[in-house]
């Protein structure tokens, strides 16, 4: 088993102390991989602070080139990262495949936000003492910025994260998953062969706990970028003071079925959005609302899907769904699903465990008030309830405390801008699942879901603060 190292300061430096990281699917052990203290924070802050100095020097040319020959790279080192996540994360090789593929695209914009921050113009004489003034804004990097990532997309939402940051010219202290490290530590490697300056990026494995308390109290960092459990996002709002702060956290995320053209398509894609990556995604569809009378079809359907999910070991060129990320979270779901069926919802298939597998389960005319519906499952169940009236549907939706994105189904110009009227969500998906994203789109929630919003556009100006001048002719 190989020890790994952090990477601090534009060196691969030892931990010394460690922990086992071990394989969710067959548990075997991968790695020894280090658990930072404080004086490894400290050493990585230092140099984050330091470089941030060169990376504001960088020309946007600069900048760009450096994103442009990682999203390269990535491409060259697509098989070896993809099986990196089907190593640490458990994700399906077909999945992590399609991870890596999104990252290449997301350095690929980061690359070319690099060259178009601008700003604009501002008529300083529309104000009687502003004649003979011009004012224009410009935007600068903010320094350091502490970024705290999840283990479900370790490679892509880490891009969501660099990408921008790099684009508006700071460094980053990045903190991975603790389950996550490996694709953490590669990422980091390909920006070295890419040229990104030393001490622009560092990175600091470990426990969530230490290092995110050191990170967010800092009066280095400037902002912090996390994304994971609406928790954890609380904890460092409270913590974070005057620091910008971008998170992105969970949801129970629903769509709505109206009507359409046909409806096994759209069912199939419930399916998948449910259960890819065993629903371990912030927008899986956890909440399908179906009109009644299409209910018993599309329930049927999404059945037969489900069934032909093929089942196992991430590796495996078939395998659409395997381990949970750790056994405790299969015990969760299975606890909140024996809880569902005991209050008299119908598992309609799947609700059992083995180990650290939960087989795909849809869940049948529970009441919203289940836990398995209204807190974030992040696991492979789905509820799916019919209702009567259109605007029923509509609160059925809004009655969560998460608000990331919805999907609606319907063949009704009318209904579809209704929806996009009255859901409470970041995001309104007409005709596909709330699981569509692309890496360029705007991505955030509301309520309990974060604050700010991705998107390499969106989060490039995040990462950036404007400068406003006035000059006096
Ligand atoms: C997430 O789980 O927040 C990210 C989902 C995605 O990028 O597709």
């Amino acid at each position: 088993m190989t020890t790994k190292q952090m990477y601090i300061g534009g060196q691969w430096v030892e931990g010394k102390r460690h922990y086992e990281l071990r394989s969710p699917y067959s548990g075997v052990s991968i790695a020894r991989i280090p658990l930072a203290d404080e004086d490894d924070v400290e050493a990585a802050l230092s140099s984050a602070a330091q470089a941030a100095r060169t990376m504001r020097g960088l020309t946007s040319l600069q900048r760009s080139t450096i994103l442009e020959k990682v999203s390269q790279l990535f491409q060259e080192r697509l098989e070896d990262c993809a099986r990196i996540l089907a190593d640490e994360a458990a994700k399906p090789l077909k999945a992590a495949r399609a991870e890596i593929a999104r990252t290449i695209e997301t350095y690929k914009f980061a690359a070319e936000e690099a060259k178009r921050i601008h700003g604009e113009t501002v008529p300083l004489d529309a104000a009687k003492s502003g004649a003979g003034r011009f004012g224009y804004t410009k935007r600068e990097p903010l320094g350091v910025i502490a970024a705290i990532t999840p283990f479900n997309f370790p490679f892509n939402l880490t891009a969501h994260k660099l990408g921008p940051a790099f684009a508006a010219g700071n460094a980053v202290v990045l903190k991975p998953a603790s389950q996550t490290p490996l694709s953490a530590m590669m990422t980091a490697k390909l920006f070295e062969e890419a040229g990104l300056p030393a001490g622009a990026l560092n990175v600091v494995t470990g426990s969530g706990g230490v290092i995110g308390d050191l990170l967010v109290k800092d009066s280095r960092v400037k902002m912090i970028t996390f994304t994971g459990s609406a928790e954890v996002g609380l904890g460092i709002k409270e913590k974070a003071g005057l620091k910008r702060v971008t998170l992105e956290l969970g949801s129970n995320s629903a769509v709505i079925v109206d009507s359409a053209e046909e409806l096994a398509p759209v069912a199939a894609r419930c399916v998948e959005g449910s259960f890819n990556f065993a629903g371990q995604v912030c927008i899986s569809v956890q909440r399908v609302y179906v009109q009644r009378q299409l209910f018993d079809e599309f329930l049927r359907l999404m059945k037969e899907k489900a069934a032909a999910l093929v089942s196992g070991d991430p590796h495996s060129e078939e395998t659409d769904i395997s381990a949970l990320i750790h056994e405790r979270e299969a015990e969760r779901i299975e606890r909140w699903v024996t809880e569902a069926a005991q209050a008299g919802a119908e598992i309609a298939c799947g609700g059992k465990r083995e180990g650290g597998f939960f087989h795909p389960t849809i869940i049948a005319g529970g009441d919203p008030k289940l836990t398995v519906s209204c807190s974030e499952a992040f696991g492979p169940i789905v509820n799916v309830n019919a209702y009567d009236t259109w605007d029923e549907a509509i609160e059925l939706v809004n009655d969560s405390d998460y608000g990331l994105q919805a999907g609606v189904y319907t063949t009704s110009i009318k209904k579809a801008f209704d929806a996009i009227e009255r859901l409470e969500v970041g995001g309104v998906i007409i005709n596909d699942i709330p699981s569509f994203r692309v890496d360029q789109m705007p991505y955030g929630g509301v309520k309990n879901s974060g604050i700010g919003k991705e998107g390499i556009k969106y989060s490039t100006e995040e990462m950036s603060e404007i400068k406003f001048v006035s000059f006096q002719l």
